[in-house]
């Protein structure tokens, strides 16, 4: 596995893979790699004849006071995972080469960024979609993978390949979770293991929504405020949001009628974790009355 740093550089290694009839794979990621940016990569190593795996803890999609300074950066061994997993390229730019002094360009998917994450967390998906652009162009792609655990980043960055005609499929795996339920985040290492129990609680308030659209229940309204009611048992959990909303546009949905993202952010002490269910349609019943 070749380790490159520079953009340039990047861009002619992908050009030559490309040019000897690849399809290339991409998975961004920021690193602190686990089992979940992991089924990403089998994926593109199963889909794709080359893939890149790229590691930037990207400034621009944190807010002041968030956690850019301490987010860890266990290279090595990040660098151990890919190469095992057999990756072609791990691409690490530095914070200089991404955004060199004087860049000025972002790239917004207006209203969807203001939406879930986007709202209590302002400017970080202007930060996530402008480097998901700068990795689409320096690499070119044809299919880039990321997880259904960051629902809203995903529908976004569909957004963005669709209004910016960006030549790139987009697939999206499925959230990979530790046995209890817990969705697994490069994040989950700052909990204490008191903080670790409790944070399974989103998993168990987004349980009890499922089970209670499984026996029938449509009404957001009923679903949000039986989820909000796990998480106040939870005494160390501090909800940030609980929505149902259109899994393409994060529109509000009042009722799940026709299927909904329920999507959950709550601080565990001062960690922020977020996941998500999918509820899909009923089924229409079919064959004989
Ligand atoms: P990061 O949090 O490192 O995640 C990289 C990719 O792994 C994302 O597509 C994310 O959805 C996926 N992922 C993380 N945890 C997962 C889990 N438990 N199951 C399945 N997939 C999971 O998301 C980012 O980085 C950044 O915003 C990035 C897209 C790289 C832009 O900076």
């Amino acid at each position: 596995m070749d380790v490159i740093r520079g953009a340039d550089q990047m861009h002619a290694a992908a050009a030559q893979a490309r040019n000897s009839g690849k399809r290339i794979g991409l998975v961004p990621t920021m690193g602190a790699l686990h089992e979940g940016h992991l089924s990403l990569v089998r994926m593109a190593r199963a889909q794709t004849h080359w893939s890149t795996v790229s590691i930037f803890v990207n400034p621009l999609q944190f807010g002041p006071n968030e956690d850019l300074a301490r987010y860890p950066r266990p290279f090595e061994r990040d660098r151990q995972l890919l190469e095992a997993e057999g990756v072609d390229v791990l691409f690490a730019p530095s914070v200089e080469d991404m955004y060199p002094p004087g860049a000025k360009t972002v790239v917004e998917v207006q209203e969807m960024s203001g939406r879930l994450c986007g709202a209590s967390r302002p400017g970080h998906f202007r930060g996530v979609t402008t480097v998901v652009a700068k990795l689409f162009n320096i690499v070119q792609p044809n299919v880039a993978f990321f997880g259904q655990k960051d629902a809203a980043q995903a529908a976004i960055i569909r957004g963005m390949v669709r209004d910016l005609n960006f030549d790139v499929q987009v697939v999206v795996g499925p959230v990979i979770r530790e046995a209890d339920g817990l969705a697994m985040s490069s994040r989950n290492q700052y909990l204490n293991p008191e903080q670790r129990l409790a944070a399974t609680v989103l998993y168990r308030a987004l349980m009890r929504v499922q089970q209670m659209a499984d026996r029938g229940e449509r009404s957001s309204s009923a679903l949000l405020q039986a989820a909000r009611g796990v998480m106040a048992e939870e005494a160390l959990a501090r909800l940030d949001y609980v929505e149902a909303v259109n899994p393409e546009t994060l529109e509000p949905v009042a009722d799940i009628g026709h299927g909904a993202l329920i999507a959950i952010a709550a601080f565990v002490g001062s960690t922020r974790l977020i996941d998500n269910i999918l509820l899909i349609a009923p089924m229409r019943a079919s064959g004989p009355h």
